[in-house]
């Protein structure tokens, strides 16, 4: 028999949404949604295992091979530039990639930007190509507190509904990519594992068209 398909997954409420479309296209692991302490499930009949990663860790099991496919935010794939194949935008997980700063902020062209962010790539390879000298302050979460501080001048992050920055007196300045979950491939299993791949990938854009 065909060895199961690893299939990372992004750990979380993405996570949990994306599990759902993999089961509505036919490769169901129910006891995935029974616990939140294992970390590993398998479906033998129907040629899966699941596993949960931190979600900026979907990639690195990808493209090791570790997993044959996963999920990722094209937020994480964009900061990371992973080696893998990306088969399929799932149209769930939506949110902006903005820079934003406080209401109010006039930006001095003359000063160096001071940029505070998770996504220190994305941020230098955006000001990078305006031709903007910037300072990079990598914080891992709550971003927004920083220019209310006075620790930055602006933010780059990713924002869905609005809220935190609106709560927090920021406002967008540009919008740097639009994101959503995507489907990605380990270059060599979806050589060898292309059958199988493209069952999964042919179910998950069913699901993906609902989402939209
Ligand atoms: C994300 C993001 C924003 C917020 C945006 O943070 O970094 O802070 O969600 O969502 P909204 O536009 O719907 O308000 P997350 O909840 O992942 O936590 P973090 O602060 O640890 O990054």
């Amino acid at each position: 028999m065909e060895r199961m398909l690893n299939i990372a997954l992004p750990k979380g409420r993405l996570g949990d949404k994306v599990y759902k479309m993999f089961e509505a296209a036919g490769f169901p692991c129910p006891e995935i949604l029974e616990t939140n302490r294992k970390l590993t499930f398998e479906n033998p009949e129907a040629g899966v295992r699941y596993f949960w990663v931190k979600p900026s860790d979907v990639p690195v099991y990808v493209e090791r091979g570790a997993a044959d496919i996963g999920v990722a935010g094209k937020d994480i794939l964009m900061e990371y530039q992973p080696d893998v194949y990306e088969l399929l935008d799932l149209k769930t997980g939506k949110c902006r990639m903005i820079s934003a700063a406080p209401d109010g902020y006039r930006d001095d062209p003359q000063r160096t930007l001071r940029v505070a962010t998770k996504y220190a790539g994305i941020a230098r390879r955006y000001y990078a190509s305006t031709g903007r000298e910037i300072d990079i302050i990598h914080l891992n979460g709550s971003i927004e507190i920083a220019p209310i501080l006075g620790l930055s001048d602006v933010i780059v992050d990713i924002t869905e509904t609005g809220t935190t920055l609106r709560e927090n007196d920021l406002r967008i300045i540009d919008t740097l990519a639009e994101i959503s979950a995507r489907l990605i491939a380990n270059r060599s299993a979806f050589r060898f594992r292309q059958e199988m791949i493209e069952r999964v990938m042919k179910g998950l854009s069913a699901q993906a068209e609902v989402e939209t």
